[in-house]
């Protein structure tokens, strides 16, 4: 003899196809991410309203994953949970291979305190003196990484996983006005520019979120 649960009823639910929604949560409080997804969603001009977590006073996750893949699940899952609603999340920041690809998932936190771009930008430059004193003339690469998954519903089995990568290197002084986070010690040789002198238009042509939301569109329609 079968049971049926209310337990087992909601797995069920949550394993059926949902019906397709034309909003979505987009799983972010970060304004320097909000205002270059807003660029980079209207340039795809998609049939879909992108809501920002915090118009629906959704507070941010917990993010306990290791990697970035893990933490843009978790994100994207809190938010669908909370709204009910498909929610896209990006997980993203900067690695320095020479430190063993820190700051990484901890970029937005690197000095202690989250958000705080000057904090993290200082103990970026500091970490980074003993590494140039060696070999002055030896450029230090990073890269950006940005991660996005996208999520039909909270339990889905099968995110929509998209990556994008920027190789650069990372200066000893900040340099430019524009963007956001480690965007002034970033540093394009082959532009010549850095990524806070880029314009935003410019910036998402070529950046790791520029390239991560193109190859999501391509995995498109859900
Ligand atoms: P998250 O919100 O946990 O994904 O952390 C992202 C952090 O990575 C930001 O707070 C920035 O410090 C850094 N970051 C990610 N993308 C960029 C970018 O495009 N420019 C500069 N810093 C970035």
């Amino acid at each position: 003899m079968t049971h049926s649960s209310a337990a087992d009823t909601t797995r069920e639910e949550n394993l059926n196809p949902v019906t397709p929604s034309n909003q979505w949560v987009l799983a972010s409080n970060n304004k320097g991410k909000l205002a270059e997804f807003k660029r980079l969603f209207a340039a795809a001009d998609l049939d879909v309203t992108i809501i920002p977590q915090g118009q629906l006073d959704i507070e941010d996750a917990i993010e306990d994953g290791l990697s970035f893949v893990e933490n843009a699940i978790i994100k994207a899952r809190h938010a669908s949970r909370a709204s009910g609603l498909p929610a896209i999340a990006d997980d993203s920041g900067l690695c320095v291979p020479v430190l063993g690809n820190a700051p990484g998932i901890y970029s937005a936190r690197y000095a202690g305190e989250h958000g705080n771009d000057a904090k993290n930008n200082a103990k970026l430059i500091a970490e980074l003196q003993p590494i140039r004193d060696t070999q002055p003339s030896t450029p230090i690469k990073g890269m950006f990484v940005c991660v996005l998954a996208m999520v039909r519903h909270a339990d889905d089995p099968l995110p929509i996983i998209a990556q994008g990568l920027w190789q650069g290197e990372i200066l000893a002084a900040p340099y430019g006005d524009g963007g956001f986070g480690y965007d002034p010690l970033f540093w394009l040789p082959e532009l010549q520019a850095t990524a806070a002198s880029l314009s935003a238009a410019d910036k998402n042509s070529v950046s790791h979120r520029g390239q991560a939301i193109r190859q999501l569109l391509t995995q498109l329609p859900l």
